[in-house]
This record gives structure tokens, sequence and C-alpha cells, in this order.
């Protein structure tokens, strides 16, 4: 082990604290959920004076209630808070839980950056119970969701968000338990958000396997990892040459929560830990930076697996990720070489800068021959021409099943994380090899690698998710900090819940 590569261990993400109760309470901060056109707010557990007094700054702020707008104001003397912060929540019936998520995030902020300890939300004015579960819960998710931070490098890290937040809403017991959900749910998508970002030397293969262990066998979920020698044993000659120029050498993750009988739905991400690129070396600075983000799909898949067993959902689902970090050295990989995967068919590697197809060709064939998996789909950061096609707005859908295209398209519409299918039909031939059975280069390049994959999968129902370009960001935006933001643990939590109720 070198000197730089700290121990990477689970820690908790949150400080916050958020608790559901039936009455009013004291609080630095007073968060009212005002819906749009309300007219003058009829407030009638507070005093005259202080209900002239907010509704008259409503009306000289021409506050309206619009979903995501916001008015601060000094809280009236005699009431027990110091600001009171007025949240447009629009129509309720019409806001979306993502809208409703973004809104969350966007009052976290505010709280953030005032030095208020509790704040409290008074729901009162979301009349309809159903729709005030749902609400307050989404809006404690947001929150939750855009308070995680990725410190652990920081030697004197900045105080992480903290506050208590108690809520007033209509039903205890429902929102409490729609919160647990969500509240597991954002767990998992921490737990992606780290392992993406954890830098190349820290999140090696086996680093990233234990890490995953180490947060999963807690929850109930069976984990089981293969080392670089039983890769090998169970002729698995892909995933096993692209890490094969490194000290830190190939494993298979698995990770099962058995929360339901029958066969499992299996999900399959990539986890190349760091991509150079091989000897097809990322030349360009700006190509090679950041590709500590190329186990994104594997982190998802995590993400995922931990949310459904935190959940308790009843679903028999499998995640597996192939775990790889592509690098150069006197025994690594060289472009023309030929390996042998899982299933025995040969591959010409055209480019080892292609590793990502290499290394799920044998999880996804795993998933199939091993775990005998009723659907599978894989997710990957998988090609630059993913990007260029849809940026960084859509992932990209690659299958021959309408139910699970709609499924997720459904699921990515839920939660934004959404996905727009591209045609296999037509490519059949674009991944063909002079020299062995398929070559892992090909034109057009997201085609070529969704193709390439399709084989692995032979009759198991199978979708392809590429997900290049959507993992990480630069800024801040809505429910995700800074840096990785744990794409694909909302969509695939959610789809394998809607894929089994389709099943049922
Ligand atoms: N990990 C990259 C894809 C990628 C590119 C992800 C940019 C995120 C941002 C993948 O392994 C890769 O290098 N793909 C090559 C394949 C090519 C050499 C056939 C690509 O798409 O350029
Ligand atoms: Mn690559
Ligand atoms: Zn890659």
């Amino acid at each position: 082990m070198s000197f730089s590569s700290l121990a990477i261990t689970p820690q908790p993400f949150l400080q916050t604290k958020v608790q559901f109760s039936q009455s009013q309470q004291q609080a630095d901060i007073l968060v009212l959920l005002v819906p749009e056109k309300s007219g003058e707010l009829n407030l009638t557990q507070w005093s005259r004076a202080s209900r002239t007094q907010i509704n008259r700054a409503i009306q000289v702020a021409e506050f309206t209630g619009k979903s995501g707008s916001k008015l601060e104001i000094i809280a009236p003397v005699g009431l027990d808070y110091g600001r009171i912060v007025l949240l447009g929540v629009g129509e309720p019936a019409k806001l979306s839980r993502a809208k409703a998520e973004e809104i969350g995030a966007s009052l976290s902020t505010h709280v953030n950056a005032t030095s208020a300890k509790r704040v409290h939300v008074n729901s009162q004015l979301i009349s309809d119970t159903a729709l005030n579960t749902s609400m307050s819960t989404a809006l404690a998710h947001g929150m939750e969701l855009r308070n995680y931070r990725f410190d652990r490098f920081k030697s004197k890290p900045e105080a992480r968000p903290a506050q208590q937040y108690s809520w007033q809403v209509a039903d205890v017991a429902a929102s409490q338990a729609r919160y647990q959900q969500l509240h597991a749910l954002a767990q998992g998508v921490f737990t992606a958000r780290e392992l993406t970002n954890l830098p190349g030397s820290n999140g090696y293969p086996e680093a990233f396997a234990n890490y995953a262990h180490e947060v999963l066998a807690p929850l109930g979920v069976k984990v089981t990892i293969l080392g670089p020698e039983q890769v090998k044993a169970l002729g698995m000659g892909s995933l096993y040459g692209v890490s094969q120029g490194s000290d830190k050498k190939a494993h298979l993750l698995i990770a099962h929560w058995p929360g339901a009988e029958g066969q499992p739905i299996a999900l399959v991400g990539k986890g190349n830990t760091f991509d150079t690129g091989g000897y097809n070396l990322k030349t360009a600075a700006a190509s090679i930076l950041r590709m500590q983000t190329d186990k994104a799909g594997g982190a998802a898949v995590v993400g995922a697996i931990q949310a459904l067993a935190g959940q308790q959902a009843a679903v028999n689902v499998v995640g597996v990720v192939p775990l790889s970090i592509n690098m150069i050295s006197g025994d690594a990989q060289l472009p023309g070489d030929v390996v042998t995967a899982g299933d025995g068919s040969t591959i010409e590697v055209g480019n080892t800068d292609a590793e990502g197809r290499l290394i799920l060709a044998d999880g996804i064939w795993y998933a199939r021959e091993h775990l005998k998996a009723r659907a599978i789909v894989d997710i990957a950061t998988l090609t630059g021409a993913k990007v260029g096609a849809l940026g960084s707005v859509y992932s990209a859908v690659f299958t021959e099943h309408s139910d699970i295209e709609q499924t997720l398209h459904q699921a990515g519409e839920l939660v934004q994380e959404r996905v727009w299918r591209l045609p296999l039909a037509g490519y059949e031939t674009i991944t063909k090899s002079r020299i062995a059975d398929r070559i892992n280069t090909g034109s057009p390049g997201a085609q070529a690698g969704a193709i390439f994959l399709k084989h692995f999968a032979g009759d198991t129902p199978w979708a392809h998710i590429d997900m290049a370009g959507d993992a990480f960001s630069d800024s801040a935006k809505g429910i995700h900090p800074e840096g990785a933001n744990g794409y694909g643990v909302r969509l695939l939590t959610e789809w394998v819940q809607l894929y089994q109720q389709q099943a049922n």
C-alpha cells in the first residue's frame, strides 16, 4: 500500500435530523409551505397582530406562492421564531416529486446560509392528507440529498449542515413511513457519490469491493467478492485482462438482496476504478482527468442494492460489479490482443480504451449463467459518443424489450434521471472482427458498445444504459452538491420495483 492511500471506510454522511409531529415546535426559523394564490393566510393559532404583519409582508413583496419562490421575513414580536420563510409550492396537486425535492434542496441552501439550529416546517396549508405526506417527505428528501458533502480528504472539513428539522404534518405515521423509505434511498445515493468521488489510488478494485461489503452486509445483503484468481479460474479473461498491467487486479462483486422468491433481477455496473485508456492512453489532460468517475455505474448498482435492502423491498435483486483499473505497465494488455471471455467467446481488443465493455461482458455473462437472472440491466460510463449525442440531459438506453424500456422511462421521469432509447436494430455487424469472434470497437460508438454487450446477455431480457457524462458536475445544482451526483441509484431503485410490480 502506498503512503497516499488513506484507509477508506464508510462514514455517516448526514448530520441533519428530521422528525415529524402534529404540533408546533419552537425554532430559529419557521418555514411555512404556501400554495399558490392562497390569498390572505388565515393562521388562526397566531395573534391578529402577527397575522396582519405577515399578510402585509406577502402583499408588499408580491409573494404569490409560485412553486420554488421564497420570501423571508423577520418574525413578528411575540412569535417563538427568529425568521419566517414562506416557501411557495405552487398548486399542490400539480407539484411533482422531483420539483418538491428541488424546493427542499433550495430550502436547505437557504437555511445553511444562516446560523439556525432548529427549523420548523408548518405544512398546515396543504390540507389534502395524502398530498401533505408526499410533499413534506419529498421536501425533506431533497434537503437531505443536497446536504451530502465529500469532505474526507479535507484536513479541516467545514462543519456540515446539522440542523434539526421538525415537521408539522397531517399524518405523522404515514409521513414517518414514507420518510424512512426516502431516507434509505438517500443513503444509497450517498454511497454511490462517495464511491464515484474516491480518487483512483484510493478507490481501486479491492477497496471498492470492501467498502461495498461494509455498507451492505449489515443490511442483510449477501455479499460475495471474487478475487483475481477466482476471476481467472471462472474463465473471465475479458474482465481480467483490463487490469493485468496493474498491481491492483480484477475483482467481481456480487451483492444479493433476496427480498422475494423466484429468479433475481440483475443490475450490472461498470466498476472501472480509473481509466487511463491503457496503451491507447488518454493523452489529453482533459480526457484523463476525472476518470476516477469511470466506476459510477458500479457505484450506482451498489447504491441501488443498498437502497432496496434499506427499504426492505419485496424484490429478488442482485448487483454485479466487475471491478478493474485500466493501467499500463510491462504486463498490460496491448492493442490487438485477443482475450477469451467467460462464455468461451473470443474478443479482439481493438482499443484498450474500450475497456468498459470488456469487463461488463463477463459481468453480464456471470449474471446470466451463474445467477440465472430473469432480466439484466447494465449501467456504465461507456462512450464519449453518448455524451456527443445526448450530453448529460439523458442517458442512452439500448434494449429490444419494450417492457424494460417503458419501465426505465417511467422511473427516469419520476426521479428526473431521464433515459432516451437509441436503436440496436441495423447495427448487428459493426463489431465483427477479422481474427476473433468480435472486436471491442466499431462505429457509431455508442451502438458498438451496446451491440458488443448484447451477445453476452444471450436470451435473457436485457437493457444497456450508457450514462457517460451523467455522473459528475463541477457545480452544485438542485438536489446535488458539486462532484459526483449518484446518478442511477434512484433510477434503478425505482425501476426494479416497477418491473417487479409489472411481473406480478
Ligand atoms: N470511460 C470512457 C467513456 C467516457 C468518456 C466516460 C467520457 C465519461 C466521459 C470509456 O472507457 C472510453 O474510453 N470509451 C472510448 C471508447 C473508444 C476508444 C472505442 C470512447 O468512447 O471514446
Ligand atoms: Mn476507456
Ligand atoms: Zn472507461
